[in-house]
């Protein structure tokens, strides 16, 4: 045998078992591919070897060539199959990880829950059912007549200009306030009567923290025969407690409203100091809550009840501002900003 054809057999059996070896300890599939590159790349030592047969005896080349093959072949199905195993364990290590229960129930949609004024919207109308009221429901698009007129504020009542409008097309306007329902309620119903409107007003209002053009008012009317102030302050006492689950003192003062005569502004003593005085109630004691009073007979009039047989009790109540109290939500903006950061947490 020639000199070089002994130490191309020898350094294909070396290659051999080195690659081989390597293959074997490779960790990740990017050593394997170092290995594959470097024993049978294209410049890898294989092909440097081949190269050199041409200098070999035909029948030593032959030879040579078989071992170089099945050098090759032994090499390219050891890094096949290592590449398989690093294949299968990527495989399985992502199944792993992915892995889901299917038994387990869908998750479904987001659960909601009410807004804070629609809660006490609805805690109140049970409450008023329970004593007996209807709940009734009213347009937001009011007449001129429902909404004023009717409530005893003509034309050239300066009292218009306390609630500025949004006017629309044909005469019609959005509702400043619930009392039109009152009187729709009258139209109806008739004597005797014991009704709640909660419902969405309007005002042309610059909104600040505490003013909107949209907020959310109830109003209430109860007409019998001999309705006296006693018979207002127990319902609106009983509302209170209601709403804020403790006792609460309330107090009249003299307020002016068309529509009822005597009327009143209904303030509680302050729930944040007790009266003491704070910020919330501006150092007072007290915070208006609502306005109220015995209806006016024009009103009782003008919906065809006789004032002299019937007469009654209304209120008109700020939700917005009641739940704002409640809450302890110092700007009304919040509300209504459509941050579910914000609603989420009540
Ligand atoms: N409608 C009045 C307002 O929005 C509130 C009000 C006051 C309603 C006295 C009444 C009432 O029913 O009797 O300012």
């Amino acid at each position: 045998m020639e000199n070089s054809a002994i130490m191309a057999d020898q350094s294909i059996q070396e290659l051999e078992s080195r690659s081989l070896a390597r293959v074997a300890s490779a960790g990740s599939p990017e050593e394997l591919e170092a290995v594959r590159v470097e024993a049978l790349g294209r410049k890898g030592a294989l092909a440097q070897i081949s190269k050199e047969m041409g200098k070999l005896a035909p029948e030593e080349r032959a030879r040579i060539g078989k071992l170089l093959n099945s050098a090759k072949q032994k090499l390219e199905e050891a890094l096949e199959s290592k590449k398989r195993h690093f294949a299968e364990a990527a495989l399985r290590a992502r199944l792993d990880a992915e892995w889901i229960d299917l038994t387990l129930p869908a998750p479904g949609p987001r659960r909601g829950h009410l807004h804070p004024i629609t809660r006490i919207q609805r805690e109140l109308e049970d409450l008023f059912v329970s004593l007996g009221f209807t709940v009734l429901d009213g347009p937001e698009v009011e007449t001129e007549y429902h909404n004023f007129d009717a409530l005893n504020i003509p034309a050239d009542h300066p009292a218009r200009d306390a609630q500025d409008t949004f006017w629309l097309d044909g005469g019609n306007l959005l509702r400043t306030h619930t009392s039109p329902v009152q009187v729709r309620g009258m139209e109806r119903l008739g004597p005797p009567l014991r009704m709640i409107a909660p419902g969405r007003t309007f005002r042309n209002e610059s909104v600040d923290a505490s003013h909107e053009h949209t907020f959310y008012q109830l109003e209430g009317m109860m007409i019998d025969r001999d309705v006296s102030v006693g018979h207002l302050i127990y319902f609106m006492k009983t509302m209170l407690t209601g709403v804020f689950q403790r006792e609460v003192t309330v107090r009249l003062r003299p307020g002016f409203f068309p529509f009822v005569e005597p009327g009143f502004e209904l303030d509680i003593q302050c729930l944040i100091c007790g009266g003491a005085g704070c910020p919330v109630c501006k150092q007072s004691g007290w915070v208006e809550q609502l306005g109220c009073g015995l209806v006016h007979p024009n009103v009782l009039r003008m919906s065809g009840i006789d004032p002299e047989e019937w007469n009654g009790f209304a209120f008109g109540l700020g939700l917005t501002r009641l739940a704002m109290m409640r809450y302890g939500i110092d700007d009304i903006r919040h509300l209504q900003g459509g941050d579910l950061r914000f609603l989420e947490q009540f």
